[in-house]
């Protein structure tokens, strides 16, 4: 298994090129399944996940082509997929594919409406909590589904098509949203969604939805109508820039100290993000090519945050903040709302000398001088990349293990990193 080798102290300098987002490319391939013509996505990263995907929706009959390499691309450039679901020959979605990733649920939404008919094993448990589909079903009964629950697999019928209807979500989900927008564009009639998930890539893929034909308004609010269409047809679509891969890198130039621009980064896209990282002391100035990250000298202030849905704190940022806080001159608190189970990298930043107690689900972090290299281990995809942000500061070698789990989410993240003066290798096997 593959482990990443750190040497902490280096500052980073010089520029980062940001990927697409992971979670918009998976429902946005996903959504391939609602059509029979083809959809064309650029600036698809490469990442497990999505490799995973590929396989997962060529179960069901869909082809996907890659584009070569086109002239005067570098390694960085997103790939462009050309998918094609002209003919679905499975609706089901078998546990030892859908265990592997749980937005490969998702794919119950568009199988059902445009087949009829959708057998999905259930996720099963993770590591950051227990996470359900209850509300993703709910959905879909709401828009006149037959649901049963078999052996570990949701068995969805619609034989007649599903019905527009109201959908008014208890709490927010972005995969109870996705699977509801999906489903309801082509069903007849109008659906209402409330208390919708606002995060950007449920924005990105009603803007692909709807250039396919759909009639959505007002994804991006808590507030979605959606007109539903007999069919959709082919688009191109590009995806939008990965929000979390930006805050990641931008924590990890606090961190190190430095100065880096991250290419094809957007601010509006994670703000509350900037704002912490502001109040602590980082320099955040939007440029032509993206952000400029910057930390010369000054030491970190603490933060107190608490992670929330969009345009809140993202969760999927806080394993890599309370790294960045390990270190700031005072006592940080981070309560995390979304996930239960979400403290998993404490125990291995505690093994770096950080200090950090836990109270239910509020970590208190005492800034301290210095840490120190170790091997640790990492336990999901953002709680990995996190261990690499403390070791970029700290003092010695770092051996992070079982980087299968950044692997999913981050591309080239070594090479990215040691572009900018990081001392930082992959040792293989
Ligand atoms: C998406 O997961 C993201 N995954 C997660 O990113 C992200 O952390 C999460 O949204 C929150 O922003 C993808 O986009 C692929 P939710 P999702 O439904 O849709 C509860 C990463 O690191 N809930 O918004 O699964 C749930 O347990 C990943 O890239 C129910 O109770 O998250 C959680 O407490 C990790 N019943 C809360 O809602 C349901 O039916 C929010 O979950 C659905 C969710």
């Amino acid at each position: 298994m593959d482990r990443i080798r750190i040497t902490g102290g280096k500052r980073l300098n010089g520029s980062i090129p940001i990927a697409g987002a992971k979670n918009a490319t998976l429902p946005l391939m996903i959504a391939s399944l609602l059509t029979d013509q083809t959809l064309v996505l650029d600036n698809v990263p490469r990442l497990a996940d999505v490799g995973l995907l590929q396989r997962i929706l060529g179960n069901h009959g869909v082809d996907i082509m890659v584009s070569g390499k086109r002239p005067g691309e570098t390694q960085y450039d997103g790939q462009t997929l050309h998918i094609s679901a002209a003919n679905i020959v499975d609706t089901t979605a078998p546990y030892e594919l859908v265990s592997r990733m749980r937005a490969s649920f998702w794919v119950i939404a568009p199988l059902l409406a445009r087949m009829g008919e959708a057998r999905v094993s259930m996720p099963g448990g993770c590591a950051i909590g227990t996470r359900p589909v209850d509300l993703l079903i709910m959905a879909l009964d709401n828009l006149g589904a037959e649901i049963e629950i078999d052996r570990g697999y949701v068995v969805a019928r619609a034989r007649n098509g599903l019905k527009g209807g109201k959908i008014s979500f208890p709490k927010v989900t972005v995969g109870g949203t996705h699977t509801a927008v999906m489903a309801a564009s082509i069903a007849s009639g109008t659906t209402v969604i409330e208390n919708a998930a606002r995060e950007p890539e449920i924005g990105d893929v009603a803007d692909c939805l709807n250039k396919m034909g759909a009639r959505i308004s007002g994804a991006g609010s808590s507030r979605i109508v959606i007109e539903g269409v007999s069919k959709l047809g082919g688009a191109r679509h590009r995806v939008l820039p990965d929000r979390i891969e930006t805050g990641t890198y931008a924590m990890a130039v606090a961190m190190a100290g430095g100065e880096v621009v991250l290419e094809n980064a957007r601010p509006e896209l994670l703000q509350a993000a900037f704002d912490v990282l502001g109040q602590a002391g980082v320099e955040i100035t939007p440029t032509n090519a993206g952000v400029r990250v910057a930390r010369n000298g000054a030491g970190l202030a603490p933060v107190q945050v608490t992670t929330s849905p969009f345009p809140g704190f993202p969760t999927d940022l806080q394993a890599q903040l309370m790294a960045l806080m390990t270190r700031a001159k005072g006592i940080s608190h981070i309560t995390e709302t979304i996930f239960e189970n979400r403290f998993m990298h404490v125990q291995e930043l505690v093994r770096l000398g950080a200090r950090i107690t836990l109270n239910g689900e509020r970590a208190t972090i005492e800034g301290v001088e210095t840490l120190k290299g170790a091997p640790v281990m990492a336990t999901d995809l953002r709680a990995s990349v996190s261990l690499v942000i403390a070791a970029l500061a700290a003092e010695g070698e770092t051996i992070v293990n079982r980087v299968y789990h950044l692997d999913r989410g981050f591309e080239r993240l070594e090479d990215k990193l040691a572009g900018c003066g990081a001392a930082i290798e992959r040792l293989s096997g």
